[in-house]
């Protein structure tokens, strides 16, 4: 399902994701045969650097399937000094790779630049075995490049997730963050506290082991344990560490179970936490959370109302800040620094923390003029089926005002016309104010998110690989980095190779699962069309979507809890179908006049038909299936010069349950177009 064919080949350049700062082509190449290279190192030498030799050349071998007997080729490591045991926020990571026709020359001053040059060498390798000669001058534009998984909604296996580290250290990516703990599940099987831990759940000498392999691939484990909200979990094993009693949940949605901010024995259990993730991760970071605190709680409590007036807190905000003064006093108690999404943000929080934007385009700002530091992961939420290019269209250093425009011109693309209207939830942030003094505060970063709501082991790497690699390149390549043509061929190719090198493979694990859900072959070329519904869309469910689309919203059950399977068609989907972009480049050559391509999209839209007729059309599909006809008849009628009924496009382009028929938004460009 490759989506260019079978005889698709990517030519060197295409390969190269994050792109480098700098590369300069030359016009040669060296030959590398089947003993590949001899590793010569000129300065320091470790274990670390053999293994990572090792697992390089395992995955070129893997992919460069041609290649002859010859002598193998000398690489040259020059590696200032060794690292430290763990690597940390900030370090030199640059590199400078050069591939004559004679040898391979890579320097740099520590061993974490040396394993980035060695991913782009294999990323350099051509499937026949041949790399181009070249110098490669790279470094990061940001010293934090991260992803975040929610191992909370649904478990990730330590062996999936060291296979996520693999993938990521290909992308140069160099945090992963484990958001722990949630309202369903707390993944940390705590000694102090044993309760607390969910089935299934990671032991610390699992989470100690991760760290290590992370450490070998010079990315940092960052963990999480998300508090005082989104605790219900917390609250379900120790009752008495909120001030109201609740039950264990599986259901999605902001709860109201809160730690309560005025227990001394709440903090003290929250130290004996954190002292038990400082065994583990060796980081200088921790996150703390800090989102969604639903005020029900706090503000529905004699007690606490008492004790809010005794300590002068105005309201449950000022309440939340107190609470985050004190988490963050345990954090800088063990040496370390507390990281929390946006909430956090307070006049009353002190320095030292890191906060992490994700309430829209406006967030950062604030967070910047405050004087903290800010990670962004607005514009880079990996669930909510986004297609590639607006993940990579936000930068993390754009204005404030360029921001705000992407996330206005989003709500108007007519790929995102079923949830437009919800998308604009971030202009109540906007009105928190902008005005205020001058920058001080830095962006050092940014991280990608996938909550995982709709996400298990089986569906992450679809999920996963479909998209971070885009913002991978976003958060190391230069901001001038942005031709979303040029990304989107390095990016399937980039996929190819991945394939190809037997780490992932995108598009086999997204047929694996259709072919669960009961898609036969046959059924394919209707399936590669579609896309999930994007945003929160299947999370609110059809009737809560519509209802807040129209502000009417109740408050009601949602389609999904913790226990849903995730075995359905939709979930096997690519949050994005790169057979629809394929249509949608046909189409432009149709509207440019280009009659090959005219007489290849008849023949897809005949065939279109065809399928459509089968009588044997899964059941969920036969909407879809109908309105594929449709559009095929209407694809049909223009190309021989017929008027068209419009509103048949509009139908076809509405959300059919789940799915979107995604070839509708590039096809509507051409078909009414007016001179059509
Ligand atoms: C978040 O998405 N609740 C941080």
């Amino acid at each position: 399902m490759s989506p260019c064919g079978e005889d698709w080949f990517p030519m060197t350049e295409q390969g190269l994701l994050p792109y480098p700062s700098q590369v300069e082509w030359h016009t040669g190449s060296l030959a590398l045969s089947r003993g590949l290279f001899v590793v010569n190192y000129l300065a320091a030498r470790s274990e670390r650097l053999e293994s990572a030799v090792e697992r390089i050349t395992g995955q070129v071998r893997r992919r460069a399937t041609a290649m002859n007997d010859g002598q193998p080729v000398t690489l040259e490591i020059d590696c200032g000094e060794p690292g430290q045991e763990w690597p940390s926020l900030g370090e030199d990571e640059s590199y400078r790779l050069e591939v004559t026709d004679e040898l391979v020359n890579l320097r740099a001053a520590t061993e974490w630049g040396v394993l980035h040059g060695l991913n782009t060498l294999a990323q350099l390798v051509t499937p026949t075995g041949n790399l181009p000669t070249v110098l490669v001058e790279d470094t990061p534009r940001f010293p934090w490049r991260g992803l975040m998984i929610d191992v909370a909604r649904h478990f990730i296996g330590i062996g999936v997730l060291r296979r996520t580290l693999d993938v990521m250290a290909c992308y140069k990516l160099n945090v992963l963050h484990l958001h722990l703990t949630d309202d369903q599940a707390f993944r940390l099987r705590s000694r102090t506290f044993p309760r607390l831990a969910s089935e299934p759940s990671y032991t610390s000498a699992e989470l100690a082991g991760l760290v290590g392999y992370a450490a070998a691939r010079g990315i940092r484990v960052i963990p999480e344990l998300d508090m005082p909200g989104h605790s219900t979990s917390w609250l379900a094993a120790y009752p008495e560490w909120g001030n109201e009693r609740t039950e264990a949940t599986r259901r999605y949605g902001v709860h109201p179970g809160c730690l309560d901010p005025t227990s001394e024995t709440v903090y003290e259990a929250i130290a004996a936490l954190l002292g038990e993730l400082d065994e583990i991760f060796p980081d200088r970071y921790v996150h703390i959370g800090g989102d969604e605190v639903h005020p029900a709680w706090w503000s529905g409590s004699e007690s606490i109302r008492a004790f809010m007036r005794a300590n002068g807190l105005a309201d449950v905000v000022a309440l939340q800040a107190h609470f985050n003064a004190r988490v963050t006093g345990l954090v800088n108690d063990l040496g370390k620094v507390a990281v929390g999404w946006d909430e956090i943000l307070h006049p009353d929080l002190t320095g030292g923390v890191l906060v992490q934007s994700w309430r829209g385009a406006t967030a950062r700002d604030r967070v910047l003029r405050q004087g903290h530091d800010c990670l962004v992961s607005a514009g880079y939420y990996l669930d909510l089926c986004f297609p590639a290019d607006v993940h990579y269209r936000f930068d993390p250093e754009a204005d404030e005002k360029a921001l705000i425009e992407l996330e206005d011109a989003l709500t108007v693309d007519p790929r995102f016309e079923h949830v437009g209207a919800g998308m604009r939830w971030t202009d109540h942030w906007r009105q928190k104010g902008s005005s205020g003094g001058s920058s001080r505060g830095s962006v050092i970063g940014g991280e990608a998110c996938l909550w995982s709501e709709l996400v298990d082991e089986s569906v992450l790497d679809a999920r996963l690989w479909s998209r971070l690699p885009v913002v991978a390149e976003r958060f190391w390549s230069p901001a001038a980095q942005r031709d979303i043509e040029d990304l989107y061929r390095r990016f399937t190719a980039s996929l190819e190779s991945l394939r190809a090198s037997g780490l992932v493979d995108v598009f086999e694990s997204s047929r694996a699962l259709l072919a669960r859900a009961g898609v036969t072959d046959v059924w394919m070329p209707l399936v590669s069309l579609l896309e999930p519904v994007k945003w929160y869309g299947r999370l609110l469910g059809e009737k809560v979507l519509s209802e807040r689309l129209r502000g009417t919203e109740m408050p009601q059950s949602r389609p999904y809890d913790a226990d849903t399977p995730l075995d359905r068609i939709v979930d096997g989907l690519l949050p994005e179908s790169f057979i629809a972009r394929e249509v949608n480049e046909l189409s432009e050559r149709v509207a440019d006049g280009d009659e090959e391509a005219m007489s290849v999209l008849g023949d897809l839209a005949r065939s279109w038909m065809l399928l459509s007729a089968r009588p044997d059309c899964p059941e969920e599909l036969a909407p879809l299936a109908e309105s594929l006809a449709e559009v095929a008849g209407i694809v049909l009628d223009v190309l021989q010069g017929k008027t068209i009924d419009e509103s048949v496009l509009q139908r076809a382009g509405r959300p059919h349950g789940e799915y979107l028929l995604a070839i509708v938004p590039g096809l509507s460009r051409w078909l009414t177009a007016p001179d059509q």
